[in-house]
């Protein structure tokens, strides 16, 4: 099914920037002879195992000689093609935290590595295995709360779920991180979840109602939804959600914010509350996922507050024209929002579904200048990240930030779910998968003196 979507775009991107680097690549001579252990191993060892090992999300690892051997010539050419490692942003148009983005030259080595013979080379040479950590991917948490485990039947296609996590504390409480662990890996395809918080005295029971609504499966409306999973106070009225505390995507983790910056209070009664346990496919086994979430303690209170809005679908401002794709057309929406105060921005994530085609976020600051955000020029559903400026984009006050998207509802969008392709809609946001969705989240602080030289880099 991957390989399908490789497409003509994809090739045509391939092309493109291979006519660049042809013009400007003398200066990083490849060796005479690539060999695994020399050269091969430490490309595939920081940019791929962190995904393709036994326990990662991919489903085969690329981790020994033998491994890397059997998928060279698929390596050489999804590298080429830069489709792994996934990063649909484009590089040229803004850069981000955690980015991975292979070399021309580690391209070009792959490539070689085929052409050479897939040597293996000599032992001494083989940098050590990559050891990830198990739990956690940032140390030993104060407490995991389990997930309600999941059976995924064998044969099974991608389900999308709304779950409540919901605990209960001695006293309120701070966090610094707040991370998604899943428990099968290779399953979990993203998770974006909030944190539903009860003030004192409105709600007794945290853990009534149902912990699972299969949101594809269910005709339930997301109202619906919420009360069957138990989230209204005793009141019937609803609790304060803090939005995008808990995200998860394959080799993204728990975002750790810059001391004084983010973190988070834990109410004694609150649940999360994931809008999205989104699970791939599986083969011929059923598979129990037993997912948890862990949660570090912090001493001090949260400092400066992120806050979040999003433009388009359930936005401040809506999508325009209406989000409504006819059959056999490529229709372009956008969503614009004209910004109050003085902000920075911190995360951002762009969010369509599978008829998506291209994404494209900017600022246009009153004097006319645009801060760029984000290029997606080939949109794909499965890598939908929370992109983490390198430092905060200051957006001043009266900017208008501008999100456009382009949807292709024709036969040559391989991802298109229905054959022959038939009028998709927001359908009210519904929020289902083969519905669709345009959203710009956004998340910011008020803009305060000497933000732009804070890093968001993880240390
Ligand atoms: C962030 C996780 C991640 C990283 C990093 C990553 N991959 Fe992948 N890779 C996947 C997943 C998951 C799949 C399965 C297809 C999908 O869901 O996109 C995949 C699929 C593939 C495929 C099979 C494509 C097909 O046609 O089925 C190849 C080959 C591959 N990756 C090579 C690489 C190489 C080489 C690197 C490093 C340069 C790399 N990947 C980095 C997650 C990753």
């Amino acid at each position: 099914m991957y390989s399908g979507k490789l497409g003509i775009a994809g090739i045509i991107a391939g092309v493109i920037i291979s006519l660049v680097h042809l013009s400007c690549n003398n200066e990083n001579r490849l060796p005479s002879t690539v060999t695994f252990t020399e050269h091969v191993a430490p490309i595939l060892y920081n940019n791929c195992t962190i995904c393709h090992r036994a326990e990662g999300s991919a489903h085969f690892p690329l981790v020994t000689y033998e491994s890397a051997k059997k998928y060279a010539s698929a390596n050489a050419f999804v590298t080429r093609e830069r489709i792994m490692p996934p990063w649909p942003a484009d590089p040229h148009y803004t850069e981000f935290t955690g980015q991975r983005i292979l070399s021309e030259r580690d391209i070009q080595m792959l490539e070689k590595w085929v052409k050479d013979g897939t040597l293996m080379g000599p032992a001494d040479k083989l940098p050590a295995i990559p050891r990830y950590p198990t739990g956690s991917e940032i140390g030993t948490p104060d407490m995991r709360i389990p997930v309600q485990p999941y059976l995924l039947p064998a044969n099974s296609t991608d389900r999308f779920l709304l779950v409540k996590v919901p605990f209960e504390l001695p006293a309120d409480t701070f966090a610094s991180v707040i991370e998604f662990m899943p428990g099968r890996n290779n399953v979990v395809h993203h998770v974006n979840g909030d944190m539903v918080k009860y003030a004192a005295g409105m709600k007794t029971d945290v853990y009534a109602g149902e912990q699972i609504v299969d949101m594809a499966a269910d005709t339930a409306t997301l109202l619906q939804a919420y009360q069957r999973l138990g989230l209204p106070n005793d009141d019937g009225s609803y609790p304060v959600l803090q939005k995008s505390v808990v995200n998860y995507l394959p080799g993204v983790f728990g975002q750790l914010y810059p001391e004084g910056l983010g973190g988070y209070k834990l109410p004694k009664k609150g649940a999360f509350l994931l809008n999205d346990l989104h699970y791939g496919f599986t083969n011929k086994e059923n598979v129990l996922d037993s997912s948890y979430i862990n949660i570090f303690f912090a001493k001090t209170p949260p400092g400066r507050p992120v806050q979040e809005f999003q433009l388009g679908t359930h936005g401040v401002v809506p999508v325009e024209p209406d989000l409504i794709i006819e059959p056999n057309t490529v229709k372009q929406v956008y969503s614009r929002f004209t910004v109050p105060t003085d902000i920075s921005i911190l995360t951002i994530n762009p969010h369509m579904h599978l008829l998506g085609k291209s994404f494209k976020g900017y600022a246009l600051k009153p004097n006319g200048d645009t801060i760029r955000l984000i290029s997606i020029p080939r949109w794909d559903f499965n890598w939908q990240y929370f992109y983490t400026f390198k430092r905060m984009i200051k957006i001043p006050k009266g900017s208008v930030i501008i999100a456009e998207g382009v949807y292709d509802n024709t036969r040559k969008n391989m991802n298109n779910p229905f054959s022959p392709p038939r009028r998709v809609s927001d359908n009210n946001g519904s929020m289902k998968a083969t519905d669709e969705m345009f959203q710009f989240i956004i998340t910011y602080l008020p803009y305060q003196d000497g933000d732009e030289t804070i890093s968001l880099e993880r240390k």
